[in-house]
């Protein structure tokens, strides 16, 4: 197991602490002025992806320093920790073995003394057989029919991946199928999708690491309600219903036959299953050989972590950079900009992939820490960010670090779209480095022929400090091995921050106390009483509600 440090004990981070107070005076411009390779020096070409990490504040000092915290930190440990399939998850004795559901080398991992990799393939082989039969009409609904409508019943990890690979890889939809998600318990999730699909066609996935959660469990009780109102007999179930699931028992008490059940196991995070049989609404639309194609680019970024010498290493450069602005810079939010509209789900999904993971207080050791660990994530698609919130990240007070993302090859190459799109690309992340000087924004307004004392009035607001620092990932097309690929690079960037902030990144405990007081607070709203057990807000609250329906 990897040691217990605080980071903020660590040489390095002392260090960084000074060269934080050098580098606040230091301008990206300067750095850039300063060495003209600086561009050549600081990018990485994997396969398909150009990361280009030039544009963030540091010198090679900076670089330096940050690499040394990681080791300090026992980052390489670590690794070989995770990949080892020793325990990492202490909170809830488990692996971390995502990456065993994508090893595409197949050599063994051994947990608990039994390779892991045969259970893997045996899955995988169920859920190539089930496509097969989907696709081919081999597998026919109650009536008959082929199916034609997959719904995933599923919320948080068991959604979420899903969701954001479906809709990034629209362009490889297998014809004749349409998938739809439904997540949330508000009954009108459901209610929408199920005017969208017949009874007769429709495939629905139970997708729920434990099945138990209220959400899913409720939508799909609703779900096996509505198709019985028409197909009337339970014996149909069989052919209509899947599950998703750790949990075999409560999978044959919901009364799913366990042929359809796709299995998987408590060493896959709920935020990291989209490999896994949460995976099967992916191969279902995509097809399963696609499916396979995003197994092996996130199995290719596994190879890259775990070989590529640090100053190559994307992860941790992504890991090491988040940190500095978080931790030495007093970044509090960084946002995730795709420059492709089918990836417009990729923020929110990496919205739980950091906060679910590093959105925790408590240290390795049990103690609160004492400094800053996770960042909020979110993020928009381009260029509809330009024209709603990105006025605060040139201009606002605050620093908020940026990754943008595009594929140079675009999947609907209509006119000239394309091209515009990837000059907003380019502008931003130029913009945010240079800004605008004083000198320019009068300039510009002296060629408009604007009057010399409205110039000066002017020329405070038009300057823009610039010195924001992005990544950028020129992507040459998003494909499902790229996208495979960038998903596992953001992973891997959220485990090494979570081991240098000393924190658990694989439990989710401060998700429980929510659920705990819903499931408390449910009954009280089905009675007539006053509700008095609660504050006074509260009570006030649920009172009102009660009375208002
Ligand atoms: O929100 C908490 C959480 O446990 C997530 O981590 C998980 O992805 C989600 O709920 C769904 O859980 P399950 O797959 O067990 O239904």
């Amino acid at each position: 197991m990897f040691p217990t440090t605080n980071p903020t004990h660590t040489k390095a981070w002392q260090a960084l602490g000074q060269h934080a107070d050098e580098m606040r005076k230091t301008h990206l411009r300067e750095l850039f002025a300063q060495d003209a390779d600086r561009f050549a020096k600081h990018h990485i070409q994997f396969e398909q992806i150009l990361f280009d990490y030039s544009k963030n504040l540091f010198t090679p000092k900076t670089l330096e320093l940050l690499q040394q915290l990681a080791e300090e930190s026992g980052v390489p440990a670590a690794i070989k920790a995770m990949f080892g399939a020793e325990k990492i998850n202490a909170t809830e004795n488990r692996a971390v073995l995502h990456i065993a559901l994508r090893n595409r080398s197949n050599a063994p991992i051994i947990l608990d003394g039994e390779d892991v990799m045969p259970a893997v393939n045996a899955v995988l082989a169920k859920m190539e057989d089930c496509c097969k039969r989907i696709h081919s009409g081999e597998w026919k609904g109650y009536t008959g029919k082929k199916i034609k409508y997959i719904v995933n019943i599923g919320i948080g990890g068991s959604d979420l991946g899903p969701v954001m690979v479906t809709e990034a890889l629209k362009p490889y939809w297998v014809e004749g199928i349409e998938t739809y998600f439904v997540s949330n318990v508000d009954g009108t999730h459901i209610a929408e999708t199920l005017k969208k699909v017949t009874p007769a066609e429709t495939l629905f996935l139970i997708a729920s690491k434990t099945f138990t959660t209220q959400e899913t469990m409720t939508n799909a009780h609703t779900a096996r309600n509505w198709f019985l109102e028409t197909a009337k007999d339970e014996a149909h179930v069989a052919k209509h219903f899947a599950a998703l699931s750790t949990n075999e028992k409560a999978v044959k008490e919901f009364g799913i036959d366990p042929a359809n059940m796709f299995e998987f196991w408590d060493w896959v995070g709920g935020r990291y299953s989209l490999w896994s049989a949460i995976g099967l609404s992916i191969a279902l639309t995509i097809g399963y050989d696609n499916f396979v194609q995003l197994l092996e680019g996130a199995h290719a970024t596994d190879q890259h972590f775990t070989s590529a010498a640090a100053d190559k290493n994307i992860p941790l450069i992504m890991a090491l950079l988040g940190l500095w602005y978080g931790n030495f810079f007093d970044a509090h939010t960084e946002a995730i900009l795709p420059y492709d509209q089918y990836m417009h789900r990729f923020a929110a999904y990496f919205q739980q992939g950091n906060m679910e993971s590093n959105g925790k207080y408590v240290g390795r050791d049990g103690k609160p820490v004492t400094y800053e660990t996770g960042l909020v994530v979110w993020g928009e698609p381009g260029t509809n960010g330009q024209h709603a919130f990105y006025q605060l990240i040139h201009q606002g007070t605050r620093l908020i670090p940026c990754d943008f993302i595009a594929p140079a090859i675009s999947h609907n190459p209509i006119g000239d779209h394309h091209p515009k799109l990837l000059s907003n690309f380019f502008a931003q992340t130029e913009a945010l480095m240079n800004g605008k000087t004083a000198e320019e924004a009068k300039a510009e307004l002296e060629k408009s022929n604007t009057p010399a004392a409205e110039i000066e009035k002017l020329v405070p607001f038009k300057v823009f400090g610039g010195n924001r620092p992005t990544n950028s990932f020129l992507v040459k097309e998003i494909t499902p091995r790229t996208l495979g690929s960038l998903v596992a690079l953001y992973e891997h960037k959220i485990f090494v921050q979570g081991v240098i902030w000393n924190i658990y990144s694989f439990d989710q405990w401060g998700v429980e106390l929510g659920k705990q007081l819903a499931n408390k607070i449910l009954p009280e709203l089905t009675n007539e009483s006053t509700v008095t057990s609660h504050d006074s807000s509260t009570n006030g609250l649920i009172n009102a509600y009660k009375s208002m329906r």
